[in-house]
């Protein structure tokens, strides 16, 4: 099969493409760094130079594709943060219907089954209602949790106040994924192929927060390291003060109030999913205190 890739060698999309090339796919990925170019084709794809913002490149890449993996590459210089994520969707679906392509695995999210309330997840809500209204196309849906790489940006906060925490309680449950495991769901699932609409909650654990900040805080020597839940106001002076635009940390806020008030989670605990994954909290705890300590 040949495969386009978006996303270029991030999180997801590296191991997915990894994965695609050693079962023998002819896989092609998408950077806007002509840089990646050298370390892409290392791996055994073709790159494609360009960004997912410009629907000819899009066409042109996708044309004589089997299938393509479509994620919504955050940009934080946006000054409508749901506005671009639905804008980059309409793109993705211009692009595969002009190019004739007949299946897509979709990145989305846990909670995108809301339309308000949950910052960004909203705006893949709108990406999946784009294509949900397309016709003669196959779409496995991804939905997946909260990416525990989330918890980098805790780092200085560790360091610099000795606690972890968020607009949300400790006593909070979060359903967590690893990227990895993301990546080895839609591996799986494109090799055993797939019809018509679907979709695919993916998770790796489910823990409270003061769980989070235990095992992070066991790793990286601190076994006492506490979970502190900020206010809204606090929350936000904290991520425009870390650097984040004002735009995406009032996202952020609003995503915060949907872990708190759990309604991120809802659909995805109406259908009893026990988290398959592999790579647990205490796993990526340990390539935390990595981080941590370099
Ligand atoms: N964080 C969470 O908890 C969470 C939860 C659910 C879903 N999600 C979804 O997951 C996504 C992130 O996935 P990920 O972690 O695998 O991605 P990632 O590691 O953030 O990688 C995205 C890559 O896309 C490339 N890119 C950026 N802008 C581009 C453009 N205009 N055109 C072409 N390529 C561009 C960049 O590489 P180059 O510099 O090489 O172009 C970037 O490294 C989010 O955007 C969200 O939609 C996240």
């Amino acid at each position: 099969m040949k495969i386009i890739i978006t996303g270029s060698l991030g999180n997801i999309s590296r191991p997915l493409a990894t994965t695609l090339i050693s079962k023998g796919q002819k896989v092609t990925v998408i950077s806007s760094n002509p840089e990646k170019s050298a370390e892409i084709t290392q791996l055994g794809a073709e790159a494609a130079i360009g960004s997912v913002s410009d629907e000819n490149f899009l066409i042109d890449t996708f044309k004589g594709a089997d299938l393509v993996y479509l994620m919504v590459p955050p940009d934080f210089s946006v000054n409508d943060f749901r506005a671009y994520i639905k804008s980059i969707g309409q793109h993705y679906a211009n692009a595969v219907k002009a190019a004739g392509v007949n299946k897509v695995v979709l990145l989305s999210s846990i909670g995108a089954h809301l339309a308000h309330g949950t910052g960004p997840i909203a705006g893949l809500h709108d990406v999946e209602q784009i294509f949900s209204g397309l016709e003669n196309l196959d779409v496995l849906t991804l939905r997946p949790g909260f990416f525990y790489n989330n918890f980098y940006a805790n780092i200085d906060l560790i360091k610099h106040m000795g606690i972890i925490g968020s607009n949300y309680e400790a006593d909070q449950s979060i359903v967590l994924v690893d990227p990895k495991d993301i990546a080895a769901a839609a591996a799986e699932k494109i090799a055993e192929g797939f019809n018509g609409r679907s979709i695919l909650y993916i998770a790796s654990d489910k823990r409270k927060l003061k769980e989070v900040a235990s095992a992070i805080g066991t790793a990286i020597g601190k076994a006492d390291l506490p979970w502190v839940a900020f206010d809204d106001t606090q929350a936000y002076d904290g991520m425009v003060g870390a650097g984040l635009p004002s735009e995406i940390a009032k996202n952020y806020v609003e995503m915060g109030n949907a872990i708190s008030s759990g309604i991120l989670w809802e659909d995805f605990e109406a259908k009893n999913i026990t988290p398959k994954g592999k790579i647990k909290l205490e796993d990526f705890a340990a390539q935390f205190a990595l981080a941590y300590n370099s």
